[in-house]
């Protein structure tokens, strides 16, 4: 079977830039509260760009910097729970970027999309059937939030992030993962279609609602994420024969800066080894990891053949954590 690496990656920002004062005026809140609470300092919304433009500018980013052009790219998938339409947003995003040869889909899972996704693409690689895929995680969770409940939207913000992941004969990057999921604790985050029945006459009816905001229960997140987190990490580390010791940099999901510490704490993983860019953006979702990534490595923190371990965890509730070189 082919190996798989890691050969590029990409990313996209939203233009404006509300900082915590900003919302201030709109909800009951302080910018002490927010930072404290969550580190996050500003965060981004896009109101000129749909997501498959900022998903289709992060992926050509990956790919430029992967030393190809679109037309190498065999498979896309984009990982959004946000998408321009409902039917996905992919095929756009592929046409976007004339990425003519490749086939293009949706993932959705949420704040875990992007480890999700990475691990869907490995194994299309592994088995020889397409030898470069681009994954894009982008989310709009601007879009869902209620602008009026502070208890959730001091904490999202909208971005795209990309990477470039290549089949390679010689070497296998992509060293172990761990994907989890658990319907049970749904409750605890949604963006959920509400029904609404309409009679119709003949004693039929049509069920024609709507998706309803973003309800979360913050500790309840909390409280899975600090628990599960570090396991799951744990089991993917397991896997590629490693351990806590062995990671030279931690990249989690962008959600809260306490989360980020407690994980890395119960992994005594030092926190110079902490990849986090959360104060600049928030929680944006299935973007957050690539987007950390790629700031991090154009920082030039990264180096090549150091390991890096990237866990994504969020509605479902899903979690879930991949091990690779770069
Ligand atoms: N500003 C000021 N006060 C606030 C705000 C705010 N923005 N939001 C809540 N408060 C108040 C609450 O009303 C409460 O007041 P009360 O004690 O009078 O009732 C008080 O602050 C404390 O509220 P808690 O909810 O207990 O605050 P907590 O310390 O738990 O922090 C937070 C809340 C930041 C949401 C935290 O629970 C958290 O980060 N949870 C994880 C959430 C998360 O990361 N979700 C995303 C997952 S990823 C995905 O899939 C989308």
């Amino acid at each position: 079977t082919n190996g798989v690496t890691i050969i590029g990656s990409g990313s996209a920002i939203a233009t404006q830039v509300i900082s915590n004062d900003d919302l201030t005026k709109i909800v009951d809140t302080s910018d002490d509260w927010i930072r404290s609470r969550t580190g996050i300092e500003q965060r981004r919304v896009a109101t000129s760009t749909t997501l498959s433009e900022l998903a289709a500018e992060a992926g050509q980013k990956a790919i430029a910097h992967a030393g190809l052009t679109p037309l190498d790219i065999d498979l896309i998938i984009l990982a959004t729970s946000t998408p321009d339409d409902l039917f996905g947003s992919a095929a756009q995003v592929q046409s976007l970027m004339g990425a003519t040869r490749a086939v293009a889909f949706d993932l959705t899972a949420a704040c875990s999309g992007f480890v999700f996704s990475l691990v869907t693409a490995s194994q299309f690689i592994r088995t020889g059937v397409y030898q470069n895929v681009l994954v894009i995680g982008a989310d709009f969770l601007s879009r869902w939030v209620d602008w009026g409940d502070r208890t959730t939207c001091i904490l999202f913000g909208d971005g795209a992030g990309a990477v470039v992941c290549q089949g390679n004969p010689e070497k296998d990057h992509l060293l172990g993962f761990e994907m989890c999921s658990n319907g049970a604790l749904n409750n605890n985050l949604n963006l959920s279609y509400q029904g609404n029945l309409q009679d119709i006459g003949e004693d039929k009816q049509i069920n024609h609602g709507g998706f309803q905001n973003i309800t979360m229960n913050g500790r309840e997140v909390y409280r899975f994420a600090v628990n599960k987190v570090p396991e799951v990490i744990e089991k993917a580390l397991f896997r590629a024969n490693l351990t806590t010791g062995d990671v030279d940099w931690l990249i989690l999901h962008q959600a809260n800066k306490r989360i980020i510490d407690a994980v890395a704490n119960r992994l005594k993983i030092s926190p110079e080894k902490v990849i986090s860019n959360l104060e600049n953006y928030g929680n944006t979702s299935a973007a957050s990891i690539p987007l950390a990534l790629d700031e991090a490595l154009k920082e030039g923190k990264i180096k090549s053949g150091d390991i890096i371990a990237v866990s994504g965890f969020g509605a479902g509730l899903s979690w879930g954590a991949s091990i690779f070189r770069w």
